[in-house]
């Protein structure tokens, strides 16, 4: 049995189009895995700690070998359980709204807390950066309001895929596959309604075999 994690980073819940495509993968992929567990939870809602000054020091304490203070160890423990949470699933679903060009900041907030050294990625002087969250896949829904087609003058101002793939590469995902709906405001209703339902085709078939 797999563990499914879900992660949706839209507040638009039932209006979202990236959940909408995502929801559509999970009803194939339960249809197709139905022993498999599947955690869903939304960063707008989910208790991620604020990454503050206190949780800063007690990253520096263990990056330069320091006892963490009784405060310090208390607020890395919340740190820990979002990173337990998160390493103990073998699978991983991303729903992901294009925010002014990036992601939202409460996905940014949680991927600040996720990414740790000694956790989910390693250096050391000989082997440089490792990433600790291996031979697991990730899918990603990208929503956009606008178009970001590869070669288009656009490409350069989508800074949302290429930080998720760079970030969850950098822990060490190998297997990130992607289904972007676009756009989702720019050419109307119709158009919008057209690619959500192409994405869901889409994510309908990779649920299968994921
Ligand atoms: C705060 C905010 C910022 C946005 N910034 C962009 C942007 O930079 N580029 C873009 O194409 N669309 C932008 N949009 C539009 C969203 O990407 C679009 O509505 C998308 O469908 C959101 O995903 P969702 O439907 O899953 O919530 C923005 C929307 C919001 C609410």
């Amino acid at each position: 049995m797999s563990k499914l994690l879900y992660i949706q980073a839209s507040p638009r819940r039932q209006r979202s189009k990236s959940i909408a495509v995502a929801d559509a993968f999970i009803e194939a992929y339960k249809q197709t895995h139905p022993h498999d567990q599947i955690v869903t939870f939304n960063v707008f809602d989910a208790l991620i700690p604020d990454f503050d000054g206190p949780v800063v020091q007690a990253k520096y304490a263990i990056l330069h070998g320091r006892q963490q203070s009784k405060k310090q160890l208390q607020v890395w423990k919340d740190v820990e359980r979002v990173i337990e949470q998160f390493t103990s699933a073998d699978k991983f679903l991303l729903a992901v709204p294009m925010w002014n060009f990036s992601v939202p900041y409460r996905l940014k907030r949680y991927i600040d807390v996720l990414v740790q050294p000694g956790y989910t990625f390693s250096y050391s002087q000989d082997k440089g950066y490792q990433g600790l969250v291996i031979e697991k896949p990730l899918l990603a829904v990208y929503a956009r309001g606008g178009e970001y087609a590869a070669s288009s003058e656009a490409e350069a101002f989508d800074l949302q895929k290429k930080y998720i793939e760079l970030i969850f590469g950098f822990i060490g995902f190998q297997d990130i596959r992607s289904i972007i709906v676009e756009p989702t405001l720019q050419a109307g209703p119709n158009v919008a309604d057209a690619k959500r339902q192409e994405a869901i085709d889409t994510a309908k078939e990779i649920a299968v075999g994921f």
